[in-house]
């Protein structure tokens, strides 16, 4: 039988590349978003596909999603990526209740959710792999990101917990933290050329990423090569979350 993923988030950007990629891998795929027309959408563009409609944030949604998996690719997914997310960026200072709530709840919450429901079923199988889709703002926070970076690095230790526990029953589970990804919810910030060129000078690597950086990572983790790979998360930034001392200020050479 076919391998089958199951991409959260899979309307957008990245989930749409992470989709293609596991396609290319050998896998068949569901697409699920709260946009269920998106997903469908890019669904089509992929041959193995099936776009659906799916709230992570709902247990009931979630659920019937993975039933409709395994109807229609059989049993429990061998490959979970939970990829959707949010941005509510604002000072913490202004930043509402409900805009921080409602971050966490697509964010982190739904990581509990769906790999919850994804586990119970991969665990009676033996195997199975689950990819958190983090970010470099959970590692090192830009300010003004509101309740974003607690719920990114909330998903990367939900992630290790996972690991543990999991672990024992067959099952992987790791994480990827994009940096500057010049698509998605990036998109309108990169539009702006002046932000973007500062951008990609700041990037060791010297670009801004795109969305196939991610989804080769998630494959990799989800690879037979990267079998003894538990409880990590893998940035996936071109170097940026290490350039802080190349990026500081500094006195001439000889001065
Ligand atoms: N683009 C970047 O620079 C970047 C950087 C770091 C991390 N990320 C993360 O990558 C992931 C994908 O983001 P993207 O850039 O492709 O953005 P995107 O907006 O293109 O994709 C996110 C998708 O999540 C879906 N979604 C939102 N709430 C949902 C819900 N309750 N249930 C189901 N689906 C829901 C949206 O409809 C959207 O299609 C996110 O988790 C994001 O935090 C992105």
């Amino acid at each position: 039988m076919m391998k089958h993923a199951f991409v959260t988030g899979g309307g957008g950007d990245i989930g749409a590349a992470i989709g293609a990629r596991a396609i290319a891998a050998g896998y068949q795929v569901l697409l699920v978003d709260q946009d269920g027309a998106r997903a469908k959408q890019q669904a089509t563009q992929l041959k193995g596909a099936i776009g659906l409609a799916c709230d992570v944030t709902d247990e009931a949604s979630v659920e019937s999603a993975l039933d409709l998996a395994a109807t229609n690719f059989g049993g429990a997914p061998d490959l979970v990526v939970n990829c959707a997310g949010i941005a509510r960026f604002a000072p913490l200072m202004d930043q509402s209740l409900a805009d921080f709530r409602r971050v966490l709840d697509v964010n982190l919450v739904s990581g509990f959710i769906v790999g919850r429901a994804a586990a119970r079923r991969m665990a009676q199988r033996g195997s199975g792999c689950i990819v958190n889709i983090t970010s470099i703002n959970g590692v090192t926070p830009a300010p003004n990101s509101g309740a974003y970076p607690a719920s990114k690095s909330g998903l990367a230790k939900l992630t290790e917990l996972m690991a543990v526990e999991w672990g024992p029953l067959g099952l992987r589970v790791n994480a990827v933290a994009p940096g500057f990804i010049d698509a998605g919810l990036s998109a309108p910030f990169f539009a702006n050329e002046t932000v973007r060129s500062l951008r990609e000078k700041a990037v060791p690597t010297r670009r801004l990423g795109r969305s196939e950086d991610i989804a080769d990572a998630v494959i990799f983790l989800a690879s037979d090569a990267a079998s003894y790979i538990n409880g990590h998360e893998l940035i996936v930034d071109g170097g940026a979350s290490r350039a802080l001392l190349a990026l500081l200020p500094r006195e001439a050479p000889g001065s």
